[in-house]
C-alpha cells in the first residue's frame, strides 16, 4: 500500500502536494517524493524516511509550479531508499510517474525494455511504467503526436497486477493523467483546479465533489475540467459524487477506528498476499473451481534441501507467535515435518539446539521486534538459514534474513494486529502446501482442492464481515463479563490463543485460551456464571469432544458462544449462541475463524469506552527487550 496524489490548478503545487501526502502517510511512510512541472522541466525531489525528511529538504529551496504529483511509499519492490522512492522518471527525465500497487509482470517488462537499451536506476516495479510510457510515446502510431493518453493506453495493455498511477510529462504542461486497477484512486473536482489522491481525506481541503474512479478508468485532469475514458479511449460521461464525511472519519475510510478498517481490509489483504504466488497453470472455464493452480514464490526458491529438511523451528512474539502455532499444525499436517515453535524471548535464553539442515523461520509484522531479531541472530550465528515472514520491506528482519516472504498486508496502524496475522497465516499455508507437494505427501488432486479453497478465502472473509452486526449485538450483551475463556483443539486452539490476546489487549477483559482437553486438568475451576466461554469448533473429527467440553462449562453456569461452520446444527442445542463461518477445509479454518473473535474484541473495547487503536500500555512495535 502506498499513497499517491496529484494536482493541477492555480496554486503553488508543492504545499498542496505535501498537505495531501500528510493525509496519505498512514498508507506508507518509508519514503516520499514529488515531481513538479516547472517551465516545461520536471523537478523531482524524493527522500527515504518519513514525510518530514522530504519536507525539511524542500524547506531549503523554492520550487515553483502549479502541476505536480506526489507519493508516500510502503516499499514492495526494492528496499526503502532515495533511489527507490517515487516519482520515477523515464530515460529522458521528461515523464514522471507515481504508482500504488504491484506490477506482477515487471521482471518480464524490465527485460524487454533492457533489450531496447533502457537503463534502470531503481529496483522498483514502478520504473517500468515510466520507461514504457516513453517507449510508446516515441513509437506508437502517430509518434509523439499520438499524445500522452495514447501512450498510457498502450502501456495499460501490458501491465499485469494492481495499480493506481499518475503521470505528468514535460511536453504536456496542461494535463495530468491518472488510471487505476485494483488500487483506489479518487479524482477531486475543484474550481480552476483538479486533483487526485488514493484516499478522500487528501482531497477535502479543496473539494467534496469527486469521481471514485472505477477499475481501468482513465482520467485526464486539466485546470478547468476533467475527462474520463475507458481503457479503449472512449469517453465516459457520469456525474460526480458528493462526499459528506468529516475529515477524521474519512482518514479511516469511513470506519470508526483503524482497527475496524484493518479487520475489513483482510479480504483484500488475502487476495494481495495470494495473487503473486498462486499461479493459474490451466483454465478450462472462467470459474475458480475449473482452474489448475500451482504455488510459485518469485522471491524464494525452495530447493531440494527444503523437501528433506528434518525440522522446522519457528520463533516470534505475540500475535506472530500465534501464527507460528498455526504453522506448527499446518507444516506437520501437510508436509509431515516436525515443527518446534518458540516464543522469541524464551528461545534466546534457553541454549537452543539446532541443526544446520533445519529450516529456521521468524515471523514479525514490523520486522523490528527486539526479541525476534535476537532469536534470529542467535540461530544465524549457529549456522541456520533463516526464512522471515514480515510485512515491512526494508525492516531489519528482512535485511538480515536469508529469505523473505512479505505478507503484503499494507501498513497496520492499529496496535492490535489483525490483517498482519491473517496474511502471515496465508503465507504459512502456501509454504506448507508447497512443501507437502514437494515431499509428495499432498496428492495432485488434494493440492488443487486446497488451492481452490485458498483462492476463495478472500470472498468468504467478506461474507464473515457481512455478518458483523451479529457479533456487535453479542458483544453489547457480553462486554461486562469478568472472565472470557476461548477453547479449541488443534488449529482451533491456536485461534483461541490469538482470540484471547485480542480481547485482553483492547478490552482489558481477563481472557485466556485453553486447549479444550486441558479444561478439566485445572482451568475449569475458574468457570462460574460470570464466565463467557467461546468455543472454536471447526475440526470435524473432534466435534464430539468439543461438544462435551461445552457441556462441561455451561453446566457450571458459563455462557457460551460457538464459532463453527455454516450448516453445522450440532452446537445450537448446547450453546447460548452459534456464529457460523463459510465452509472451507478444516485445516484452513484459522483464516476465517479468527475474524469473529477480532470483531468481538473490537466491539467489547468500544462498549467499554476504550480506544481500540491505542490500547493502554502497549506499543505497535516492541523494539526493546
Ligand atoms: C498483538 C500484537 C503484538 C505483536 C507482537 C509482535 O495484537 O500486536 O502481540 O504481535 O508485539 O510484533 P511483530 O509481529 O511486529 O514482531
Amino acid at each position: 500500500m502506498c499513497g499517491i496524489t496529484g494536482y493541477i490548478g492555480q496554486q503553488q503545487v508543492v504545499p498542496v502536494l505535501l498537505g495531501a501526502l500528510q493525509k496519505l502517510e498512514y498508507r506508507g511512510y518509508d519514503s516520499a517524493g514529488i515531481a513538479v512541472l516547472n517551465n516545461g522541466e520536471l523537478l523531482v525531489r524524493k527522500a527515504k524516511g518519513r514525510l518530514t525528511v522530504l519536507e525539511e529538504r524542500l524547506a531549503h529551496e523554492t520550487i515553483a509550479g502549479t502541476l505536480g504529483i506526489g507519493h508516500t511509499r510502503w516499499a514492495t519492490h526494492g528496499e526503502p531508499s532515495d533511489i527507490n522512492s517515487h516519482p520515477h522518471t523515464d530515460v529522458s527525465g521528461r515523464i514522471a510517474v507515481v504508482h500504488n500497487g504491484i506490477i506482477e509482470n515487471y521482471a518480464r517488462l524490465k527485460e524487454w525494455l533492457q533489450a531496447r537499451d533502457v537503463v534502470f536506476r531503481s529496483d522498483t516495479d514502478t520504473e517500468v511504467i515510466a520507461h514504457l510510457i516513453n517507449y510508446y510515446y516515441q513509437t506508437s502510431p502517430g509518434g509523439a503526436s499520438g499524445g500522452l493518453l495514447a501512450a498510457v493506453l498502450e502501456v495499460l495493455k501490458r501491465l499485469e497486477g494492481s495499480y493506481a498511477i499518475a503521470v505528468v510529462a514535460g511536453d504536456f504542461p496542461d494535463r495530468l493523467i491518472a488510471v487505476r486497477k485494483d488500487s483506489p484512486l479518487i479524482v477531486g473536482l475543484g474550481k480552476g483546479e483538479n486533483l487526485i489522491a488514493s484516499d478522500v481525506p487528501a482531497l477535502l481541503a479543496h473539494t467534496r465533489e469527486v469521481y471514485f474512479l472505477e477499475d481501468r478508468e482513465v482520467a485526464i485532469l486539466y485546470r478547468d475540467h476533467v475527462d474520463l475514458f475507458t481503457e479503449q479511449g472512449e469517453k465516459i460521461l457520469r456525474a460526480p459524487s458528493h462526499v459528506d464525511w468529516d475529515v477524521e472519519s474519512a482518514e479511516k475510510g469511513g470506519f470508526a477506528h483503524f482497527m475496524l478498517k484493518e479487520i475489513h481490509e483482510q479480504a483484500k489483504a488475502f487476495a494481495d498476499t495470494l495473487r503473486p504466488r498462486l499461479k493459474t497453470i490451466a483454465q478450462s472455464s472462467g470459474s475458480t473451481a475449473d482452474a489448475e493452480y500451482d504455488i510459485n514464490f518469485d522471491e524464494i526458491t525452495l530447493d531440494a534441501s527444503w523437501a528433506t529438511a528434518p525440522r522446522i523451528v519457528i520463533t516470534a512474539c505475540g500475535t506472530a507467535w500465534h501464527a507460528a502455532m498455526v504453522g506448527k499444525y499446518a507444516f506437520e499436517h501437510f508436509a509431515r515435518i516436525p515443527v518446534e515453535v518458540d516464543i522469541a524471548s524464551e528461545y534466546r535464553y534457553r541454549g537452543p539446539v539446532f541443526n544446520r539442515d533445519d529450516i529456521f523461520m521468524v515471523i514479525s509484522q514490523s520486522g523490528e521486534t527486539a526479541d525476534t531479531l535476537a532469536a534470529m541472530r542467535l540461530a544465524k550465528k549457529g549456522g541456520a538459514r533463516i526464512l522471515a515472514i514480515t510485512n515491512v520491506v526494508g525492516s531489519t528482519l528482512s535485511r538480515e534474513a536469508d529469505l523473505v516472504l512479505y505478507t503484503w498486508a499494507g501498513p497496520e496502524i492499529a496496535v492490535a494486529s489483525t490483517k498482519a496475522f491473517t496474511t502471515q497465516l496465508m503465507c504459512i499455508y502456501l509454504l506448507a502446501l508447497k512443501l507437502g507437494r514437494l515431499r509428495s505427501l499432498v496428492s495432485g488432486t488434494d493440492y488443487q482442492r486446497y488451492l481452490v479453497a485458498l483462492a476463495r478465502v478472500s470472498a468468504q472473509a467478506e461474507m464473515v464481515l457481512g455478518k458483523k452486526d451479529m457479533i456487535q449485538r453479542f458483544a453489547s450483551r457480553q462486554f461486562n463479563k469478568h472472565k472470557v475463556f476461548f477453547m479449541g483443539r488443534l488449529f482451533d486452539y491456536a485461534v483461541s490463543l490469538e482470540s484471547a490476546l485480542k480481547l485482553k489487549e483492547i478490552s482489558y477483559t481477563h481472557s485466556e485460551a485453553f486447549a479444550a482437553g486441558e479444561l478439566k486438568h485445572g482451568p475449569i475451576a475458574l468457570v462460574d456464571e460470570n464466565t463467557l466461554v467461546v468455543a472454536i469448533a471447526t475440526q470435524h473429527e473432534l466435534f464430539d469432544k468439543i461438544a462435551s467440553n461445552i457441556r462441561e462449562v455451561t453446566s457450571r453456569g458459563a455462557s457460551s458462544l460457538v464459532i463453527t461452520w455454516e450448516g453445522e446444527k450440532g452446537f445450537s442445542p448446547i450453546a447460548d449462541e452459534v456464529f457460523t463461518i463459510p465452509k472451507t477445509e478444516d485445516s484452513l479454518s484459522p483464516l476465517l475463524s479468527i475474524i469473529p473473535s477480532q470483531l468481538f474484541a473490537y466491539y467489547c473495547a468500544v462498549q467499554r469506552g476504550n480506544d481500540p487503536d491505542k490500547p493502554r500500555n502497549l506499543a505497535k512495535s516492541v523494539t526493546v527487550e
